[in-house]
């Protein structure tokens, strides 16, 4: 088997979706995409084109098994039952849009827990709250109780979370544009770890830091953009504007008067 042994996980050299049909049964324009290690790969379309529908066919490894009839195949094979099912060898993490932590427990507590169950020493809770600081502007203390977490605290700690313990080489988020974190840094956080990350955003910014973007029309995947130095110039831009934009929030939100 062509697999990758890296920190005792699986890593898979490439993800490739093979294409399906649309919602009327019509081919796929797009026959077979192959992603690579450290790729971000967007998703966009209008609502209702089918995003969703390609980031769950992913999820589940679709085998031809979906309405989208598609398949998906890690190193060039379909993944082995055991990709699926073992939670340890789970390949896709998922950054969902809502995070209800019903667990009674501490954010340390919880960390340690989980890096235990993946078979990881416990101490990484530490790296993955002191990354998540990096990502939110509200900082998150070992000591806190998972329940008491905002929305932004939350996802940042999944962020970190799945960088540093599940290190799962496919994740997928399905439009963080509220998040309440630094969503490019978690982007390129992610992605800098060698994974897989497959976005669905229109954000200018989420959207143009990915190489290649699918198009989504009624259900199908109807081409592949790939960026280029025009966009990547207008993508400087918005990431300035951004950065201006996050610095006058935070001189309101600290009482300030901006100058
Ligand atoms: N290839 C397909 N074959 C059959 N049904 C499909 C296909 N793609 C999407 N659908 C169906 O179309 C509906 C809308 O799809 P989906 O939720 O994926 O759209 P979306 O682009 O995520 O929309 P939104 O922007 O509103 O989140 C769903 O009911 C889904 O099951
Ligand atoms: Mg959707």
């Amino acid at each position: 088997m062509m697999m990758m042994e890296i920190n005792s996980e699986i890593v898979p050299l490439t993800l490739t979706i093979k294409g399906g049909v649309d919602k009327e049964g019509h081919p796929d324009s797009v026959s077979e995409i192959d992603i690579a290690p450290g790729e971000i790969i967007g998703i966009v379309g209008p609502t209702g084109s089918g995003k969703s529908t390609l980031i769950a066919d992913i999820e589940q490894f679709a085998f031809a098994d979906t309405p989208s009839g598609r398949r998906i195949f890690i190193n060039n094979q379909p993944p082995a039952a055991e990709l699926r099912s073992n939670p340890r060898k789970k390949l896709v993490a998922q950054l969902s849009q809502n995070m209800h932590f019903l667990a009674d427990m501490t954010v340390g507590e919880f960390l340690r827990m989980h890096a235990k169950s993946r078979g990881k020493d416990p101490r990484l809770a530490e790296r993955v709250i002191a990354l998540a600081n990096t990502l939110t502007g509200e900082p998150v203390n070992p000591a806190f109780q998972l329940t008491i977490l905002s929305g932004g605290q939350s996802r940042a700690l999944m962020v970190a979370d799945i960088a540093v313990i599940s290190d799962s080489p496919i994740v997928l988020i399905d439009e963080i544009e509220n998040a309440g974190i630094k969503k490019q840094e978690a982007l390129r956080l992610l992605a800098g770890e060698g994974k897989i990350v497959v976005v669905v955003t229109h954000d200018p910014m989420l959207a143009l830091m990915a190489s290649r973007r699918i198009v989504m029309k009624n259900g199908g995947m109807t081409k592949v953009i790939s960026t280029n130095e025009d966009e990547q110039k207008v993508f400087r831009d918005v990431e300035r504007l951004d950065g201006w934009l996050t610095a006058l929030r935070e001189t309101i939100r600290q009482g300030e008067v901006v100058a």
